[in-house]
């Protein structure tokens, strides 16, 4: 079955206009050979470290940036050939929901306006017009009818999220590409946005892009996960394999500092990451992660120089699946 959404080998380089890597024809490889798909209804959570390419991905799947080179298909139509025509209704069936509720919504216009701009942008009149749509898209988000002509400030950072989530389902999309929807706000808040994302879905059949910096956010509730790392996918899978056996040294590190349930457990085994993030402009020569890697030390010399050499297209970017991860849950901490 073809998938809804298949990006293949996704890259985006961005030229340095300044600084020492200019006057080298330097790039930022802030995507950088990214693969993945998300199928009809389903959620792929992306997660990783700032600056690692999260954003710069969601807004190439929008086409608010053209790709460097790569793939990008919906339901097998490659995105980078659609006329313009076709373009409206691409943006029709996919949508994007903000991190940051607050400057996403125009101060000056009421939240009932703010929902129905996309369907007057695209000049969709629903059955029974515009203002009883954004009516009920206001119930199904939790907002209360007399929230209709109200102005953003009035409301919580929560609930700009739901006017933010209401106005992304407006035209029905098949996509809503999810960019750290809940960073912004408080845990008990997250929690309930989370719900009400997960209880559209089950409603709607819409699929996620879900973007987070922490696993936790989406370990419960994406069904497929990619780990990104300096503009590459480290590891990618379903969520229950990546979250009980993660194979990534990376994927590793980042689920060892999720904080236990259980406090008198918590952080007893977290792996540290060395070092510093390497810059996108210029990343480690080989496997990106090299420089951090905790199990590289752990490995016998032979092997290590292997970790200089590219690591082939695949869902786990590690030349040493198969001791790295064993040598790293093995090793005291
Ligand atoms: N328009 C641009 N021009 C130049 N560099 C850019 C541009 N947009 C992003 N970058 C760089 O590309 C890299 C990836 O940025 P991106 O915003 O995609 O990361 P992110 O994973 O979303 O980070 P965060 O978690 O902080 O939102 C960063 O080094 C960023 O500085
Ligand atoms: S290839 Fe080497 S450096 Fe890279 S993640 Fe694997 S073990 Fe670590
Ligand atoms: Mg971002």
């Amino acid at each position: 079955m073809t998938p809804l959404l298949q990006v293949t080998d996704l890259t985006k380089h961005f030229p340095i206009r300044s600084g020492v890597f200019r006057s080298a024809g330097g790039v930022i490889k802030a995507v950088d050979g990214v693969s993945f798909s998300i199928d009809a209804g389903q959620t792929l959570g992306l997660v990783g470290e700032s600056g690692c390419g999260k954003s710069t991905t969601g807004r190439l799947l929008m086409r608010l940036l053209t790709a460097t080179s790569g793939s990008i298909r919906l339901d097998g139509q490659e995105i980078a050939e659609l006329r313009r025509s076709d373009l409206q209704e691409y943006r029709r069936r996919v949508q994007m929901v903000f991190q940051n509720p607050s400057s996403s919504l125009n101060p000056r216009q009421s939240v009932g306006s703010a929902i129905a701009a996309p369907l007057l942008a695209q000049r969709v009149t629903p059955t029974g017009g515009v203002k009883a749509r954004v009516r009920d898209l206001m119930d199904r988000v939790g907002l209360r009818p007399d929230h209709y002509n109200r102005f953003p400030h009035e409301f919580s950072g929560g609930q700009k999220q739901r006017v933010g989530i209401a106005r992304a389902l407006a035209l029905d999309p098949q996509l809503i590409i999810c960019d750290e929807p809940v960073s912004a706000l408080d845990v008990s808040v997250q929690a309930q946005v989370i719900n009400l994302l997960e209880d559209i879905q089950r409603d709607t059949g819409v699929a996620y892009l879900f973007v987070a910096h922490d696993l936790s956010v989406v370990k419960h509730f994406a069904d497929r996960v990619a780990v990104m790392y300096l503009g590459k996918i480290m590891e990618y899978g379903d969520s229950a394999g990546v979250f009980d056996a993660p194979k990534h040294p990376y994927t590793q590190a980042l689920l060892s500092a999720v904080p236990h349930p259980d406090p008198a457990a918590d952080r007893s085994g977290r792996i540290r990451l060395s070092g510093d993030l390497p810059s996108p402009a210029d990343p480690p020569r080989g496997c990106v992660f090299q420089s951090r890697c905790p199990a590289y030390p752990l490995l016998d010399p032979q092997r290590r120089q292997s970790c200089t050499d590219s690591v082939p297209s695949g869902d786990i970017a590690c030349h040493h699946t198969d001791s790295a991860g064993e040598a790293l849950a093995a090793a005291p901490r």
